[in-house]
């Protein structure tokens, strides 16, 4: 056991002018509140992934980590009802006629429980020997009770027929299926403020991002992304689909943890009017930030030109066009050939692991907050 040492904060004016504020003292980095015509300190370090509690916002005792909103009394330093078991360290405070001292070591320490909520990511470990997976990804809107001809989706369709005969194992995922939340841009509060699996499927059971999640991550060697365009963009549900998906690349940021290695990504993009190539290219940025490697000509596109407003004639030409359908077929071929290429080297593959890791992403070097101490 350490022994105990006290540490001036400052008069009792310094401190209320200041609070609730952080210190660091040694190793310790304390959260200093005043509650109830006293002062108190807690650590500044949430249980959860290390929010500063300093910086949160205070109701009453309790003190929510301003990063993914988890609880702390500023008194005990334990959670709300039915979450008391989670403990931040407390530390021991005197009001001296010089000012107001901080003991350290902590007088209660803290109290990590292991959570492992059901509904997070399942691993879905390959069997040797089994078939590729493809991973089709619909991105899509429309209103299921109510279906409209989807040129995205019929191409994709085609495409998942291909597999099927190529017998590979195949996933079909229409994100206008699932009922997920629109990433709530915690990384613009800290980089590790984002986090692995997303707080919010941490959090929410109800959210339903979790089979894209686990088929991009754990299942799926080779995935195939449809969208339309709209105003010269990919689909809304893609970008609400994206901005979750920070969470992954940024664990190569933060972390240096690539997620997503030796997997081959390819994209079918159809429009009435244009903008194809910068769709693609926003398309080739973001996946290739995650990890993905693309085949040969890794997309397939269709679209009739600014002034083709007649989108009942575009339905028509592509339902009808033998030419889309076959290039739907060849890319999910090329995508699964050059996936077995990857595969068949993968040895190699490990060898580049290294100089993959940072990606194409700056360079820089993160400063790392301190860990959550146990
Ligand atoms: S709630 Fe504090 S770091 Fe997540």
């Amino acid at each position: 056991m350490s022994a105990t040492t006290w540490h001036r904060l400052g008069t009792m004016d310094e401190l209320l002018a200041r609070v609730p504020f952080a210190i660091k003292i040694e190793r310790h980095r304390i959260a200093v509140f005043f509650h109830d015509g006293r002062f108190t300190a807690i650590s500044d370090i949430c249980n959860h992934k290390g929010g500063p509690l300093s910086e949160g916002r205070v109701r009453g005792e309790f003190v929510m980590c301003p990063w993914h909103g988890w609880e702390y009394s500023v008194l005990t330093g334990k959670g709300p009802a039915g979450y008391d078991e989670e403990q931040v360290p407390v530390f021991a405070l005197e009001e001296r006629a010089d000012g107001v001292y901080v003991q350290l070591p902590p007088v209660m320490p803290r109290k990590l429980v292991k959570h492992k909520p059901s509904h997070l990511l399942d691993e879905h470990a390959k069997p040797a020997g089994a078939p590729p997976r493809v991973l089709l990804l619909s991105t899509t809107a429309m209103d299921e009770g109510n279906p409209r001809f989807s040129t995205s989706d019929a191409l994709l369709e085609h495409a998942l027929a291909r597999a099927k005969e190529l017998k590979v194992d195949t996933q079909l995922i229409k994100l206008r299926q699932l009922n997920f939340k629109h990433c709530e841009g915690n990384y613009s509060k800290a980089s590790h403020a984002c986090t692995w699996p997303c707080a919010i499927t941490e959090r929410d059971p109800e959210d339903e991002l979790t089979p894209v999640y686990e088929g991009l991550v754990h299942w799926a060697d080779v995935v195939l992304i449809s969208t339309p365009i709209r105003w010269g963009n990919a689909s809304s549900l893609y970008y609400k689909m994206v901005e979750r998906l920070n969470c992954v690349q940024n664990q190569v940021t933060i972390h240096n943890k690539v997620l997503i290695m030796n997997k081959v990504a390819a994209f079918i993009i159809t429009g009435g009017q244009d903008n194809i190539q910068a769709v693609a290219g926003g398309m080739f940025t973001f996946w290739s930030e995650l990890g993905f490697v693309f085949p040969p000509f890794p997309f397939i596109a269709h679209s009739r030109g600014w002034d083709a407003e007649d989108m009942q004639n575009n339905v028509r030409q592509v339902k009808a066009s033998d030419a889309l359908r076959e290039a739907s077929r060849e890319l999910v071929e090329r995508a699964v050939d050059f996936w077995k290429i990857l595969d068949r080297d993968k040895a190699m593959m490990g060898m580049m692991e290294k100089p993959m890791e940072r990606a194409g992403r700056k360079a820089n070097p993160l400063v790392m907050p301190e860990e959550v101490e146990v």
